[in-house]
């Protein structure tokens, strides 16, 4: 019995040493993408955001977080608030995080802290109210007239010390109790920062910076990276002259947008000191959030000068420390924003995006097409609690995928699909002898609301190559067929009925023309799982009816599931 003990405590030690050894959250270079390694492993954040509010009583987030975990994420994005951590000038209570610790612990989530500081969504509500009230100490931005902003000025020294003492403050605090468990996995530093009504501060201060020179780091960052610059940054300097040299508006043009790019330059050199300080206690990962303009306002009728796609390289060499830039997505334009925001040296991740029932298939277009870190709507506890909700449906099916999406991220085979009614069709060729044709499932007009005047859902997926013809498809509301390039040209294409009639009057387009050579049919096509390992599991065999008798595979608009596909050739 003692010797049963003892190789237990033994065993229960080395388990804690094990845990004790594995660095902290960090990044690593896989092909052409950059992983998020938690605990030794790869991960996705298949995650959520937390409302505004929602974190600052205890209660809520013991009422909140196993609904969470029931819903299928790993990961939580949680406000640290400014004002309830730091009440009273100096003194800090970090109960709330504690909790959250706590919560996310029992309901085995990982946590992503939101640093709601100096700025949140450009203003300065979540500052604590003894520094909203001293704004001699603490002053604000002012627009043209002189009207002081509820905004804190980011070229403020008192602004900056009280603003990074207080995160430096969590940061401590999270390492004091976290650094074991690694609950807590990044940081956001401020939320959406940016000005508002006005395009820049005109301060004394700032007026005097602005008429001063661009400063050298920025005019050599932009000559070294004159190639990969953001077409927009590009097409302003050189429409300006291409100087490499000469004040603000002397280098960038004599207008507003100008402005903007003098503030971004200040915010993000801002944040690269609390960057800096905060991990001075605790190196964790950290990121900044930006607010989209999809409405195509001017520059303070938007949040100006946060880490907006157009302001990416002002905000890389200001702010080398950031890890990431990360896109919040409400409006149009899913595809545009999240192709510009996945970059060489900037992994994608979705911290936020609005809280609709097409979330489930856009993760999977950002983890399949742009080996994305992580997706997160927003007010997630929000969500109903349902098990066929979308979002949850598409969270067990990713989290089993995890293993196999992990190994094939930035090795060039996977892919991520995404169609609605407009955008419905794409073709994808790894080799020579095989392009596969990916649709909307409700190009198959068979299901009534695929004709019916009824907006399609969107539908979405990806797709792994595994090996020569073999592939993983996985998702919701799509079919791909597999053809070979060339009878692709020669093809009749001919609209077929579900039981493979041809369709009574139906359209008929092409010449029958045959030139021989390679087609290409459907070897076993089965449901799987996917084990921790990666290996699959069969969990049953689709043919017949299923893959439309060997003619495509598919899944439909209501269902999320994996499937396996081998091909094979015939003349
Ligand atoms: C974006 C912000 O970052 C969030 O904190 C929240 O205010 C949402 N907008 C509201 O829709």
């Amino acid at each position: 019995m003692k010797k049963l003990i003892i190789s237990f405590l033994s065993l229960a030690l080395f388990a804690v040493t094990a845990q004790a050894q594995q660095p902290l959250p960090h990044w690593k270079k896989q092909g052409d993408a950059t992983q998020l390694i938690v605990d030794g492993r790869p991960m996705i954040l298949l995650a959520g955001e937390l409302g505004n509010s929602s974190a600052s009583s205890v209660g809520d987030i013991g009422r909140i977080f196993p609904k969470l975990r029931s819903m299928g994420l790993n990961t939580v994005l949680v406000p640290a608030y400014w004002d309830l951590i730091e009440a009273e000038e100096g003194k800090f209570d970090f109960s709330l995080v504690d909790e959250v610790i706590r919560q996310a612990r029992q309901n085995e989530l990982k946590v992503v802290l939101l640093w709601f500081g100096a700025w949140k969504n450009s203003m300065s509500c979540y500052a604590p109210l003894w520094f909203k009230k001293d704004c001699k100490k603490y002053p604000r931005c002012l627009t043209r007239e002189g009207k002081p902003l509820e905004i804190a000025s980011p070229f403020s020294e008192n602004v900056f010390q009280a603003d990074s003492r207080a995160f430096e403050r969590l940061m401590r605090h999270v390492a004091e109790t976290d650094s074991r468990e690694h609950t807590v996995i990044m940081v956001q530093v401020e939320n959406e920062i940016g000005m508002l009504e006005e395009a820049r501060d005109c301060s004394e201060q700032a007026d005097r910076l602005f008429a001063a020179p661009v400063p050298e780091a920025l005019m050599e960052y932009l000559k070294d990276n004159k190639k990969t610059l953001h077409p927009w940054m590009l097409d302003r300097w050189q429409k300006a002259g291409g100087k490499t040299e000469g004040s603000w508006q002397e280098v960038f043009g004599p207008d507003i947008y100008t402005d903007e790019i003098f503030m971004a330059w200040h915010y993000a050199a801002y944040v690269e000191r609390m960057i800096r300080k905060g991990r001075e206690a605790y190196n964790l990962p950290m990121y900044v959030n930006a607010a989209m303009n999809s409405r195509g306002c001017k520059p303070g009728e938007y949040p100006a000068a946060g880490p907006l796609a157009h302001l990416i390289d002002v905000w890389r060499c200001a702010a080398p420390s950031v890890d990431l830039l990360a896109p919040d997505l409400y409006d149009s334009g899913f595809k545009n924003w999240t192709a510009q925001y996945r970059l060489p040296n900037n992994p994608l991740f979705i911290p936020e995006i609005r809280l609709e029932s097409n979330d489930g298939v856009r993760a999977f277009y950002v983890f399949g097409e742009h080996d994305g870190i992580g997706f997160s709507p927003f007010s997630i506890e929000g969500a109903p609690d349902a098990p066929d909700y979308p979002l949850a449906k598409s969270y067990r099916v990713l989290s089993e995928l995890m293993p196999l999406i992990v190994k094939y991220q930035g090795k060039g085979d996977m892919r991520g699909l995404l169609f609605d009614q407009q955008d419905k069709e794409r073709t994808i060729s790894w080799d020579k002898n095989t392009t596969l044709v990916c649709r909307h499932f409700f190009t198959l007009p068979w299901d009534a609301r695929a004709t019916d005047g009824s907006r399609w859902p969107e539908g979405g997926g990806l797709v792994i190559r595994l090996a020569e013809d073999e592939y993983i498809v996985a998702g919701s509301g799509i079919v791909v067929e597999f053809k070979h390039p060339d009878e692709l040209s020669a093809q009749v294409s001919r609209q077929l009925g579900e039981d493979g009639f041809a369709t009574a009057g139906g359209n008929e387009t092409g010449k029958a023309v045959w030139n021989g050579g390679e087609r290409i049919g459907l070897g076993p096509v089965d449901e799987v799982s996917v084990n921790p390992d990666g290996t699959l599991k069969y969990v049953r065999r689709f043919n017949g009816d299923q893959t439309h008798q060997g003619r495509h595979v598919r899944i439909g608009v209501d269902d999320f599931s994996i499937l396996h596909v081998k091909l094979y050739r015939y003349e």
